[in-house]
């Protein structure tokens, strides 16, 4: 039995390898995931519009008859966006400072090695908490409503108060992702170059542009939905394309009655300018109603 106890805690467990291995795969895709998220969101800065044809796409509503597509599929994508969200928390728990004098212990050697890298690693811990909460409603508000518009979006954001949480969201995120992409590279060697000193201040720089860009991004595509949001607050629930589909039925309806108004007024003018040859001339109504 001694034997046994011995040789087990002689023989070294494979498992943090391996946890560490599963939270850098993890860290990875929802790093770049969240690069792609960016982009997609920040469609919104060129308008509804455009918001709306990505929202549409990840939708599949290219392939469905009536163009509205399936949110089920938004739900599958988020469904699986989660799973990794939490997976990747749960390994990332392990290495947080559980106590109060832990914490204290970090600081102190922190401040005392003054070392750039511990310092990325810290603010990874603390954005890394705090998306633990942030991040968790939102996925989980997007798997019960997986429905994306740009108006429904932009009333989430105004009328249903979530804009702080999207602040303090996107900034953890942009920090947490890119100092994370940064660290896998210096950690599993990617990208190094003969000198490893210039190659990891190259990473650096890279790193701060990638934060720079998508937090740029991210804080214009909030402003764009706040603004959207508070215009909207007095229909909350309308969707765009409904939106659309009325504006385009209401000119419609008023381009009816002009449209034979003017008929009939050009058809009497007609009739009174073979009597009177200084009549108005059907032009000048036309121009008058801005019809060309
Ligand atoms: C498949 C999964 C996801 C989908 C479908 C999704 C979808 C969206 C959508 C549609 C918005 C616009 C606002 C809204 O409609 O509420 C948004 C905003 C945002 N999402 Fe996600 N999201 C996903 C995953 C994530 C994850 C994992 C994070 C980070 C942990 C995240 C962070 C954010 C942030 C910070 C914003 C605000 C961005 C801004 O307004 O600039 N999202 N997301």
């Amino acid at each position: 039995m001694d034997d046994y106890i011995i040789e087990s805690n002689q023989k070294k467990s494979r498992m943090p390898a391996r946890l560490d291995f599963a939270q850098s795969g993890t860290g990875l895709i929802l790093g770049l995931f969240m690069w792609v998220h960016m982009l997609l969101v920040g469609s919104i800065i060129f308008g509804k519009g455009s918001f709306n044809f990505v929202a549409k796409t990840m939708e599949l509503a290219f392939l469905s008859d009536t163009g509205h597509g399936f949110p089920i599929a938004v739900f599958f994508a988020v469904f699986i966006v989660f799973t990794l969200f939490i997976i990747h928390a749960l390994l990332g728990v392990r290495k947080f400072p559980i106590s109060w004098k832990q914490h204290r212990i970090l600081r102190d050697q922190m401040q005392m090695m003054n070392h750039s890298d511990t310092t990325l690693w810290y603010i990874q811990v603390v954005t890394g908490f705090l998306m633990f909460f942030a991040g968790s409603v939102h996925l989980y508000i997007m798997l019960t409503h997986p429905d994306i518009d740009p108006f429904i979006s932009a009333d989430r954001i105004i009328s249903g108060n979530m804009w702080p949480l999207y602040l303090i969201l996107l900034i953890c995120v942009e920090l947490h992702g890119t100092i994370g992409l940064y660290r896998l590279c210096m950690k599993w060697g990617w990208f190094a170059g003969k000198d490893a000193k210039k190659s990891r201040q190259t990473m650096k720089k890279m790193k701060n542009r990638a934060t720079i860009f998508f937090l740029t991004i991210g804080i214009l595509a909030l402003l764009v939905f706040i603004v959207i949001g508070i215009k909207h607050r007095d229909r909350v629930g309308e969707k765009y394309n409904n939106h659309a589909a009325v504006v385009e039925q209401v000119q419609a309806d008023e381009a009816i009655p002009v449209k034979e108004e003017i008929q009939a007024l050009e058809e009497g003018q007609e009739k009174e300018a073979a009597h009177e040859p200084e009549a108005i001339q059907p032009s000048d109504v036309t121009k008058q109603y801005g019809v060309t």
